[in-house]
């Protein structure tokens, strides 16, 4: 077979069935991926540990399991520990009632083999399962310039982005081959080429923008392209430090979702702007203004989807992405205050907080986790949007502050000050 990239003479050796068949068609796959995007070669993967996008074990997926068989009887593996995107189900902290279960007992039937197949070919450890693997207390951090082979656009966004590292959007399997392969092939954002922006933002408001409003409104404007943002380090500061990696995270999550964006530049913050500046930018690059009224404006246009639009929320999600700990300390005050206004003692409406199990683990040993328990939040691990897939769940009235959830479920999307006010049972004007 003719491949268009430039092969050496070890990945042309593991083609012709070296390192056994089935390697030779994980390589071919990924091979085959990058003549598409018109890739030049295959570069090595120099951060080992992946992230895989797929966690879920929904029954349909019948070539995804029989995939996964193929490589574990070839006894094929990736060479790090993989992280991988949240379950779908956590009873203990996220009640269904019966017909919700029986939905999600035939949706997610394969859920316990697929996790086993997971576990052979790499899996990390039974708290491997967040979306939000980059921070501290999960440790899946790549450093700049690291050559990636992760899925999960939000993990993807914020890798290139807040870390510098390099990776492309793969698809699920993808990325699982290139782990195994060790192997990535070389074209749109491992490039510096890639990585020059076309669009330059300009934010031009009063106050700090809501990030996921924000990202909301630049990832739907460029779509696919790199923004190179001016004026957000006003707010920010020009320290990757706690508040700004919540923000950038929740920030990129947005624009991925609500675009197909894989990376930006924060002017004056996020490394390669830091390094590079303005020459990062297109000399023909298209640009785009944030004032109070464009972002006004994006979120009105936000579509309610909810079968009945005048019903009252009764469900809550907040933490998609994943949240941090500094993000779950802060709902803690914001919550406790809100209560304190509206004389309530808990919530008015269930609420779920999404955390990575690493960070719910020390977050326990807070006393603010005993005050958001008492308060009547649960805290939960899951990925709110598999749980929102079932037909059964859907008809629920579920308000969330999370960009990506809105996009991809009927959830309604609320500012972070009115979600307080709701769960708080302060009635919005
Ligand atoms: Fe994470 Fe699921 Fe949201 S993977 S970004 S919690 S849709």
């Amino acid at each position: 077979m003719e491949y268009k990239m430039q092969l050496t003479d070890e990945q042309l050796a593991i083609l012709n069935g070296s390192r056994g068949e089935t390697m030779a068609k994980v390589l071919k796959t990924l091979v085959m991926y990058g003549d598409i995007f018109g890739a030049e070669k295959l570069v090595p993967v120099t951060h080992k540990e992946g992230h895989l996008v797929t966690s879920f074990g929904i029954a349909l997926m019948k070539p995804l399991f029989s995939t996964m068989d193929k490589l574990i009887d070839a006894g094929l593996t990736t060479e790090g520990k993989f992280t991988v995107d949240p379950r779908p189900l956590e009873y203990e902290n996220v009640k269904c009632n019966l017909l919700e279960k029986i939905g999600f007992h035939v949706m997610y039937k394969k859920q316990k083999d697929y996790e086993e197949q997971l576990k052979k070919v790499g899996l990390r450890n039974e708290k491997a399962f967040s979306c939000a693997c980059y921070l501290d207390e999960v440790g899946n951090i790549p450093k700049e310039g690291d050559i990636l082979s992760w899925a999960e656009s939000s993990a993807v966004v914020y890798a290139n982005s807040v870390l510098g590292a390099r990776c492309n959007r793969n698809s699920g399997m993808i990325e699982l081959f290139g782990l195994i392969a060790g192997y990535v092939p070389y074209f749109g954002l491992l490039t510096d080429e890639g990585r020059r922006a076309k669009w330059k933002v300009i934010v031009n408001t009063t106050k700090k923008p809501e990030a996921q409003i924000l990202g909301s409104a630049i990832g739907m404007k460029v779509m696919e392209d790199v923004p190179y943002v001016y004026g957000l380090d006003k707010y920010l500061g020009n320290e990757i430090n706690d508040d700004a990696i919540s923000y950038l995270k929740d920030f990129g999550a947005a624009t991925a979702s609500n675009g197909a964006v894989g990376l930006y530049h924060i002017d004056g913050l996020t490394p390669e702007a830091k390094r590079l500046g303005d020459s990062l930018i297109e000399d023909d690059a298209q640009v785009y203004e944030i004032t109070d009224e464009e972002l006004e404006r994006v979120y009105k246009s936000y579509p309610l989807m909810w079968k009945n639009k005048d019903a009252k929320p009764n469900l809550c999600f907040i933490g998609c992405p994943h949240l941090t700990y500094k993000q779950l300390s802060d709902w803690c005050d914001k919550i406790e205050a809100g209560l304190k206004a509206t004389g309530r003692k808990k919530v008015a409406v269930r609420t779920i907080m999404t955390t990575p199990p690493d960070v719910k683990a020390k977050f326990m040993k807070d006393e603010k986790y005993g005050k958001l328990i008492s308060m009547g939040v649960k805290i939960a691990s899951i990925c709110p949007l598999m749980y929102t897939n079932n037909p059964m769940t859907k008809g629920r009235a579920i308000i969330t502050n999370s960009n990506k959830l809105r996009t991809y479920s009927v959830a309604k999307y609320l500012k972070d000050d009115d979600i307080c006010d709701v769960i708080c049972g302060k009635e919005l004007n």
